[in-house]
């Protein structure tokens, strides 16, 4: 089967590290770009640490373009458990790799152009907020017949948020760029906190990931651990919600995966309820479908797939 072209855009931050560092030993997925944005941490340094998990990964092939240094409105805001850094306590070896001189809108804007003058389309999968995306796609509306999907982590519909009663942080950081792509009519597959935290990587995981995964044992170990938000009362266990990771698990193990269709709708006005995602499950806005919303996820096996993909470091030479 040929390999799925994709673009991850994205905030690092460790659960966007972790997925990355799957995605670069999964030959399922072509990696054309990584496009870094505003989010977890501001642009700059989640530029530097896309940098230094391409270098860790061995995948300094991978082009990485910098995004939007800000929300499109609102005032930047910043991940709170990912560390002064974005990446915990780690520290990585300074990049060799250098940052592309094209813009990450820029490169979406050719590389979806490009897609769609040959009758092809590649999938965007979206672990940050979703500016990037939605600067694209207004300078380029029909950007939209380049792009096969839009595999997001962001939202949260039966689940209450994670930053503010109601949002999601992704969502709640641009949540008027959210609402550009969720009017954009490109498909979304959508895994919100709903599906999110249904995988805790609990600490007797983290054990295992370390065993298994050689080279980069002690820097996945110590990202992993530093993810234990030791709160059984919110989550129902130890450890961290595998946020991003499921969008990666997603395109490579589908199965494992449950979804309802529902038209979604995001909050941009009330201060109170700013970035709210709200789904209509039973049709009553008369607006038709515009995601797969996951609404089951088989933990155990997403789990099970990530320690099989990140035991590849353990064969796999250093670049
Ligand atoms: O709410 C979780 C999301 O916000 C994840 O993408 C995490 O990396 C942060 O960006
Ligand atoms: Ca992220």
């Amino acid at each position: 089967m040929n390999p799925i072209p994709i673009i991850v855009d994205c905030d690092p931050g460790i659960d966007d590290t972790i997925a990355l560092l799957a995605a670069f030993v999964s030959p399922e997925l072509n990696i054309l770009g990584i496009t870094p944005v505003c989010g977890n941490q501001p642009l700059e340094r989640t530029v530097r640490n896309a940098l230094q998990v391409c270098e860790l990964g061995g995948r300094t092939d991978i082009p990485v373009y910098a995004g939007c240094f800000r929300p499109m409105l609102r005032e930047p805001i910043h991940g709170q458990f990912h560390g002064s850094t974005g990446l915990g306590h780690t520290t990585l070896p300074e990049p060799k790799k250098t940052v592309e001189t094209m813009s990450a809108v820029d490169f979406l804007l050719e590389a979806f152009g490009a897609a769609a003058e040959k009758g092809e389309r590649i999938t965007l999968c979206c672990l940050g907020p979703l500016t990037n995306v939605a600067v694209a796609l207004r300078m380029k509306p029909q950007l939209v017949d380049g792009i096969e999907r839009i595999v997001m982590m962001g939202g949260a519909y039966r689940e209450p948020g994670n930053r503010t009663m109601t949002s999601e942080f992704n969502v709640l950081a641009d949540p008027h760029a959210a609402h550009v792509v969720f009017s954009s009519g490109v498909p979304i597959v959508a895994l919100a906190l709903d599906a999110t935290h249904q995988v805790m990587l609990r600490p007797e995981h983290v054990a295992e990931f370390f065993r298994v995964s050689g080279r980069i044992s002690e820097t996945l170990a110590a990202l992993m651990a530093f993810w234990d938000r030791n709160d059984v009362r919110r989550y129902g266990s130890r450890g961290g919600p595998l946020h991003d990771p499921l969008v990666i698990a997603y395109l490579l193990a589908p199965d494992l995966f449950q979804t309802e269709k529902a038209h979604i709708f995001v909050e941009y006005e009330s201060e109170l309820c700013m970035g709210q995602t709200i789904a209509d499950w039973y049709g009553k806005s008369g607006q038709a479908p515009n995601a797969d919303i996951v609404t089951k996820v088989d933990a155990d096996g997403v789990i099970a797939l990530f320690l099989e993909r990140l035991g590849r470091y353990a064969e796999k030479a250093a670049a």
